[in-house]
C-alpha cells in the first residue's frame, strides 16, 4: 500500500490507521531517513492502539516501553546497533518473546533479523517538496 502525505500529521494518522488496525503483538520494520517521520508515524501508531504516551526517539535508551493496563508498546531505535551482539544487549529477542507490538526505527540496521512476519514501512522524503513523504506498507492487508 502507499500513501503520499503533506504534514506530519497527515503521517500520524497514517500510523493511527495502522496501529487500530494490526493485531496486538505485531512487529513493525520502520525504514528511513534521518527526519523522515519514523518517530511522527510512530506517535500515531501508539494512539491507535489506544496507548495515551509521551512518544519520543529512544535514541539514548535504545527502547522504549508505552504501556497500558491491557498493551505495550516496544519502540526502538536502532540508529546505533550494527550486529547481533549489539542486538543482544538491547534485549530485542526477550521483547520479541513477550508478545508485545514492536516498532523499530532504523530496521536498515538489523535488516537480516527481522523476523519474516514483519510490517515494513517505508518512508521517503520527496525531493522536490518539504513536506511531502511517500510511505510504502508492505505485509499487510488493505486497512
Ligand atoms: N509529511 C511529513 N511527515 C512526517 N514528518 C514531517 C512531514 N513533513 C514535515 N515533517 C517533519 O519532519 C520531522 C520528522 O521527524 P521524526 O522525528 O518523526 O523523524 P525520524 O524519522 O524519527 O528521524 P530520526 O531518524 O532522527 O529518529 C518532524 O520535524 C516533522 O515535523
Ligand atoms: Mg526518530
Amino acid at each position: 500500500m502507499k500513501f503520499v502525505t503533506e504534514n506530519v500529521n497527515q503521517t500520524e494518522n497514517i500510523g493511527f490507521r495502522l496501529g487500530a488496525f494490526l493485531p496486538y503483538g505485531s512487529v513493525i520494520a520502520l525504514f528511513g531517513d534521518l527526519g523522515a517521520g519514523k518517530t511522527a508515524f510512530t506517535r500515531g501508531f501508539a494512539k491507535g492502539m489506544g496507548l495515551e504516551c509521551d512518544v519520543h526517539s529512544p535514541t539514548f535508551a535504545l527502547v522504549n516501553e508505552y504501556r497500558s493496563p491491557e498493551k505495550t508498546l516496544c519502540h526502538f531505535d536502532m540508529y546505533r546497533i550494527s550486529g547481533f551482539d549489539d542486538l543482544y544487549s538491547t534485549g530485542f529477542f526477550d521483547y520479541l518473546d513477550s508478545g508485545a507490538s514492536l516498532i523499530i526505527e532504523w530496521s536498515e540496521n538489523i535488516e537480516n533479523i527481522l523476523p519474516d512476519n514483519c510490517i515494513r514501512v517505508y518512508i521517503e522524503k520527496n525531493p522536490l517538496k518539504d513536506d511531502c513523504r511517500n510511505i510504502e506498507i508492505i505485509g499487510c492487508e488493505e486497512f
